[in-house]
């Protein structure tokens, strides 16, 4: 069986590695298109490098457009390489710009797509991501579920009456957070840089907080006001720090580079507390057994919130301090079960066998 992988920002780095490595396992020939879209070292090059996951066999170089500009650039490049090298399947990540070219581009030339981290919805059509992934979800051929939920919100959609295999495999981030936290704890990273003994960990980049004046000015605002009761450390990615740079709001909180994995699981391991607007991060909070406080108004992963190991506030200021002051004493125990058992990899590579073997 030869696959093509398609990837492009960074979260989908971090689920590519566990699937490479159970390909490489399984002995299934596997080529990777990097579309570009994330690009600097920090950003990129150094998930490859720690992680392991085989250098791209294409790089197309797409990246500081608008949406459909980058989208439609990215939907050009990969069939191109799909035409050419003919594979069995297309697999794609998540719900970014490049999980939506990857499998619009498979689909059009008839070849089966894979979509992992499957059936996630915020219910909120104005995220790009919202529509990415529902419009991936609608054209590929095997849905790779994280969760109950996911695989519940695909029933609610009518999916009993397409044409789709759907697996419930459990979060391949839970395997990565397994395996790297391992290696990443033998040396202290980035915590030697970190003058702070207690700190808050945050990050900060969704396009529905940083494209909205006000709602950046209230986060900024109240994570300034935190930082004087805890420090707050934040990675900050490169769309927000440009938008804070030409905003003229000031920040009082400690900023640093955007970080590779393994120091964003030593700085998991010695945070007291997540505050994030980032999909990813919430769950990594809850394997590592942090609270999180969410700046959004939705998520897509429920469970976190109803078993009270994350809270949405929004960008509200007021809610921000009250919840991060709650959550930073509340105890919670974090040995459910909620993202499967850590072999999510292993399961979609066999399950994908399986399905090759037999179609
Ligand atoms: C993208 C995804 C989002 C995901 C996020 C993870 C879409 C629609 N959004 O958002 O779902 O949560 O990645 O980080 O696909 N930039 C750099 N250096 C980089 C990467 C980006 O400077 O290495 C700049 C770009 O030039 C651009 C901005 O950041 O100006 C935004 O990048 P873009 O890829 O459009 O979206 P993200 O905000 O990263």
């Amino acid at each position: 069986m030869k696959v093509i992988t398609v990837v492009g920002a960074r979260p989908q780095f971090v689920k590519a590695a566990v699937i490479s490595r159970a390909f490489k396992k399984a002995g299934v020939e596997e080529k990777i298109i990097h579309t570009g879209q994330h690009f600097d070292h920090g950003m990129s090059d150094v998930f490859f490098d720690e992680m392991e996951i085989p250098k791209p066999h294409f790089n197309l170089g797409i990246n500081s457009m608008g949406h459909g500009g980058m989208t439609g650039a990215m939907l050009a490049g990969i069939e191109e390489i799909l035409l050419i090298e003919k594979p069995d399947a297309v697999l794609v990540y998540g719900d970014t710009n490049s999980t939506l070219a990857g499998a619009l581009a498979a689909k059009k030339i008839h070849i089966p797509i894979a979509h992992i981290e499957a059936g996630l919805r915020s219910f909120n059509m104005d995220m790009p991501e919202e529509v990415n992934r529902i419009l991936t979800d609608r054209i590929s051929t095997i849905l790779y579920a994280p969760t109950q939920t996911a695989v519940d919100n695909l029933a609610k959609e009518g999916y009993a009456n397409f044409n789709t295999v759907i697996e419930n495999a459990g979060d391949v981030m839970q395997d990565a957070a397994y395996f790297y936290a391992e290696k990443a704890s033998s040396e202290n990273g980035i915590l030697e840089n970190i003058q702070h003994k207690q700190f808050v960990l945050c990050t900060l980049h969704r396009a529905e907080n940083t494209d909205d004046a006000n709602r950046l000015k209230n986060l900024v605002d109240g994570l300034n006001e935190l930082h004087k009761i805890i420090p707050v450390v934040l990675p900050l990615h490169p769309r927000t720090a440009k938008i804070i740079a030409a905003s003229g709001l000031i920040t009082e909180f400690t900023i640093i580079e955007p970080v590779g994995y393994f120091d964003m699981i030593r700085l998991l391991e010695a945070c007291s507390l997540v505050i994030t607007d980032s999909g990813g991060l919430q769950k990594e909070a809850f394997f590592f057994k942090k609270n999180c406080v969410t700046m959004r108004n939705q998520t897509e992963w429920v469970e976190l919130v109803e078993h009270g190991y994350n809270v949405l506030v929004g960008a509200n200021k007021q809610a921000l301090l009250a919840e991060a002051k709650n959550m930073l004493y509340k105890t919670n125990d974090f040995s459910k079960n909620l993202y499967g058992r850590g072999d999510a990899g292993n399961k979609i590579v066999t399950h994908l066998l399986n399905w090759f073997n037999n179609k």
